[in-house]
């Protein structure tokens, strides 16, 4: 089992680099926002009328904020405490209410009853949890629940961190280290387990695994629909200065990547990867 404790504990000390984060990973935001909308906007194409949003992994809040602001009822669930406290400022800042703001372990929600009901949610992100767990019966485990959670009809999307985002960053910062710690990347490279740090640990993953993955949750009624990457054809930080180029041309890079963000040979070019899953009841 992972020691998730070691995760928590670094979420808590470095809360403020997570809630900045998202405004220096612009793309990645911005594309998955859009994916999430696109969700919300099928549903309503279908008749739904979804306004339950479980975040979980939610960490300080960005995305779960952008949903309140828009008239969703959203639940927030993290295993970070100071995280947490941080999402209930800056949605009273926002002038948004969170419908609850609940320290969990994604492990666990399945015995906490606040968090955990059957086909309530239309949507399930988990956009965090998973970058963390080193055994695939956890990752199943976690994606098993938030499917259980899931309305026929709803959506549980899902975010993983890729291999190659951590080879490109650390090709542009310290390519020594390939060398230095041969032995680890041996092994890394094909396990995906980043646990070379004593303060955190993750798990990063081949965009080829994840339809796999999702078989494994063995629910029958969850179906991959889109593996989508978050920063398109621009991971490894190229997106950097379209952040800062003004509303405009910003918006024109976001339609552009999200043009071509689905296409195989993109997902690897990506630091993030969105699954998305939907879940419908088998029609025969
Ligand atoms: C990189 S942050 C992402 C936060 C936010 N979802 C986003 O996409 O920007 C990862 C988040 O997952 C949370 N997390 C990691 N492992 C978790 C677990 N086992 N249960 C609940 N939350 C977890 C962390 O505390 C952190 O807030």
């Amino acid at each position: 089992m992972t020691d998730t404790s070691i995760v928590a504990d670094w979420y808590n000390k470095n809360t403020d680099l997570e809630h900045t984060r998202l405004i220096s990973c612009g793309l990645e935001f911005a594309v998955s926002l859009q994916i999430i909308l696109q969700c919300i906007d099928q549903m309503r194409r279908a008749g739904a009328e979804p306004r339950e949003v479980l975040d979980l992994g939610g960490g300080t809040g960005r995305y779960a904020v952008e949903l309140a602001k828009l008239g969703f009822s959203v639940t927030l669930v993290d295993i970070s405490r100071s995280e947490l406290e941080l999402a209930a400022a800056y949605a009273a800042e926002s002038k948004v209410q969170l419908h609850k703001i609940i320290l969990e372990d994604a492990r666990l929600i399945r015995g906490n009853s606040e968090i955990f009901r059957e086909s309530h949610y239309d949507i399930v992100l988990c956009q965090g949890p998973l970058y963390h767990l080193l055994k695939e019966t956890e990752r199943v485990e976690v994606l098993r629940s938030c499917a259980a959670v899931t309305k026929n009809d709803g959506y549980v999307i899902a975010a993983f961190v890729t291999k190659f985002a951590h080879l490109r960053n650390m090709a542009c910062r310290v390519p020594a280290r390939l060398v230095q710690e041969a032995a680890f990347y041996e092994t890394y490279v094909h396990d995906g387990w980043y646990t070379r740090r004593p303060d955190n640990v993750g798990y990063h993953v081949d965009a080829k695994e994840l339809r796999g993955l999702f078989g494994k949750v063995r629910d029958p009624d969850l179906l991959v629909e889109r593996v989508v990457a978050c920063e398109g054809f621009l991971g490894g930080g190229l997106s950097a200065t379209i952040i800062r180029s003004g509303k405009h041309v910003f918006e024109k890079w976001v339609q552009l990547v999200m043009d071509s963000a689905e296409h195989e040979e993109v997902l690897g070019a990506s630091d993030h990867l969105l699954v998305v899953a939907k879940r419908g009841r088998l029609r025969v």
